[in-house]
Formats: C-alpha cells, structure tokens, sequence
C-alpha cells in the first residue's frame, strides 16, 4: 500500500481560555486517516471529539502541532482559504444538523437550494441529487415537506445536503445522538453506503458502540489523546463482496484491540487494570524476551511524598498557583492515606 493519508493531525494541544482558565481539550493528539477510510471516534464525554473535528474541518486551529488534509496544510491557511477548504473538501453532519433545513420546503427542494443560490442548478447536478436521494434511500420521500418528515428522515436529508460540494471528507459528529439505536444503526449503514458509492473517507463521533460493527477502524480517544485503537481484521469474505448487498451490512469482523503511543511515549492502561494491581503513580516497567512487564513498586505512596517535596523544594516563584493547589491535593490524599493504613496496621 503506498497510498498517503488524506487526513494527518501531527502532536494537536488544543487549549482553551475560559474565564481566565485554561481548559485541556487536545493533548499531543495524533490522528490518520486514508483515503476511503471509515473511522470512528469514541470517548467520554468532554475527551475532546468534538474539538478534534473542527481541527480536521478547519472551523478551529490548534494551540499546537498541525494538521494536513489531502493537499492542504490547514494550520498555515487564511480565514479566507480555510473557508473555501471547508466549502470544497469537507461534509458536515452532526445532532442538530436538520434544524438548518427549511422545514415549508421538500426534501429535494432542501438539498437543491444551496445549488441554486450559487447558480449552479445544472442537469449534471440535478443527476447527482438523485444519486444523493437514492443512497440515502429517500427517493419516495422526496416531494415532502421537510415538517412531514421523521427525525431520521431529516437526518438523510442532511447528509444530502452535506455532500452537495462533493467533498472528499465527510465529518459526523454524534449524528445519530437523537436517534434511537435502530435508527442509528440505519444511519451507520447509509454512511457505509455513501463512503463506498462515493469513494467518502468518513470520520463518525458515536457514543453508540455498536458502530464498530459498521467501521475500519475505532479509536478511543480519553483527556485529548488517542488512548485505544480497535481495528477490524477483514475476512476474505467481506473484502470479495464489493457491492453486494449484503457488504454494507454489520459484517461479523474479528476486532483487535490495540494501546497508542503517543507522541511522548504514553500509552494508557485501563484503570481496572491499576486498580487491581494497586499501581498508582509508579510502576516498574521490565523488558522481558518479547513482552514489557509493568509491576506495582511497593510503598508507592512513600516515594510519591518524597517526589512532591522534591518538586517544593525546586519551585520558583514564577510557578502556576493551579499547579500548587494540585500537589497540595496530592499531597494531602496520600499523607492520609498512609496514616489510615499506618493505623490498620498497629491495630
Ligand atoms: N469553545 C470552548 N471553550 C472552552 N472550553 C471548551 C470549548 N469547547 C470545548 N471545550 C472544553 O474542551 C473539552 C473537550 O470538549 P469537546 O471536544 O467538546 O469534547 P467531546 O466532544 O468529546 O464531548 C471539554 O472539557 C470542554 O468543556
Ligand atoms: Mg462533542
């Protein structure tokens, strides 16, 4: 394979100001896509999906690294340039996304107004808008008024909409939040549809996880970093059936579920896995034949207090208030913590 990524987020912090606080969206996030890819996201809720979407979409910039998507280096790019980039290479769909429709105007009628503001309702494009109106499976709905339309209904409409520019990126945040699970997986199996007809790379926020059934690919993001990747090894099956109608379907792949790196060398271990070995802020990591070894160290509490007067000893004037506020927290947990099991012990 020597295709290159059409989608490349190198390093991402993304931090936000807010009432004089500063907020940790993205920290060091590396994200790649291919082309024809269908990725989904998932993650807790403020992990940062969102933000990581209006990077790829240009609607925001990040604090730092930068972001390449198909021959744009977005980072670089004017208001003005980042506009047309939106315009031209990049659908938006996501919760609300029918509340911009016109609801006194047909579906069809919905999806060719943004053509006929630009003057560009030409036979070429009305043939496009059937194709649109066929793969979202709206055909028969066509000639409705939006208001006469279900939830779901409106949805495809939407995702009409959205493709009207041709992009090559498609971009779902949480499209199905208003769904109920039925409906979603509908909406998984039309966006599978539209990435294969229409050669879409699709990147999907889901909170639902029955969407790894639907994808490539599944990445878990936690605090602004990919934490997880889950990949769907394809079975001869699947890959031979281009178009068949069955390929668009859940199709029973084998998942794999993978840790990340990231760029500084973290990974993330699930917190059961801690909790159960009582490791807390220190391990002993071992490199054995094939495989790292990650212990808890005994008296991790005593090496964390030495470790925080270390760092009080150290500090300068200049050092942020917040920061001493949450070495005092620590500090404070783990001293009482250590008296309580001091105090287990001598009983
Ligand atoms: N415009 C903003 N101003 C301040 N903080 C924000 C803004 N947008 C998002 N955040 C914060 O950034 C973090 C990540 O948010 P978001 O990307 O929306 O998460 P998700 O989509 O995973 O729920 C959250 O803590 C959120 O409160
Ligand atoms: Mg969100």
């Amino acid at each position: 394979m020597d295709q290159q990524p059409i989608i490349i987020c190198d390093n991402l912090v993304k931090i936000y100001q807010l009432l004089g606080l500063e907020i940790v969206a993205l920290q060091g996030l590396d994200f790649v896509a291919m082309p024809g890819e269908f990725v989904a996201i998932v993650g807790a809720s403020g992990s940062g999906k969102s933000t990581l979407m209006s990077m790829i979409g240009g609607l925001d910039r990040p604090t730092s690294g930068w972001v390449h998507v198909a021959d744009y280096e977005l980072t670089k790019m004017s208001e003005k340039e980042l506009n047309d980039y939106r315009q031209r290479e990049i659908g938006f769909i996501w919760q609300h996304a029918s509340r911009n429709l016109l609801p006194y105007l047909t579906a069809r009628e919905n999806i060719q107004l943004p053509l006929l503001i630009k003057g560009a309702l030409n036979a070429e494009n009305q043939a496009y808008i059937e194709q649109l109106l066929d793969l979202v499976e709206m055909k028969e709905r066509a000639d409705h008024r939006l208001s006469e339309l279900s939830g779901g209904e409106q949805q495809r409409v939407a995702l009409c909409v959205a493709l009207i520019n041709r992009p090559q990126i498609l971009l779902a945040d949480e499209p199905t939040g208003e769904l109920d699970s039925n409906l979603a997986q509908q909406m998984f199996t039309t966006l599978r549809r539209l990435q294969r007809e229409l050669n879409l790379t699709i990147v999907v926020v889901s909170h639902d996880i029955e969407i790894a059934r639907f994808v490539d690919r599944v990445m878990t993001i936690r605090d602004g970093r990919v934490a997880t990747e889950t990949l769907k090894q394809k079975n001869e099956v699947a890959d031979g059936d281009e178009g068949d109608g069955q390929s668009e379907h859940e199709q029973e792949g084998i998942y794999e579920e993978l840790g990340i790196f990231d760029s500084a060398g973290s990974i993330h271990i699930p917190d059961e896995f801690r909790e159960r070995l009582g490791i807390q802020r220190r391990a002993r990591i071992e490199l054995v034949d094939d495989a790292i070894i990650i212990r808890a160290v005994a008296n991790d509490d005593e090496t964390t207090l030495q470790t925080i007067q270390q760092i009080r000893d150290k500090k300068t004037e200049a050092s942020v208030k917040t920061q001493d506020n949450v070495l005092e927290r620590i500090y404070q947990k783990v001293t009482t913590r250590l008296k309580n099991r001091k105090s287990i012990k001598g009983k």
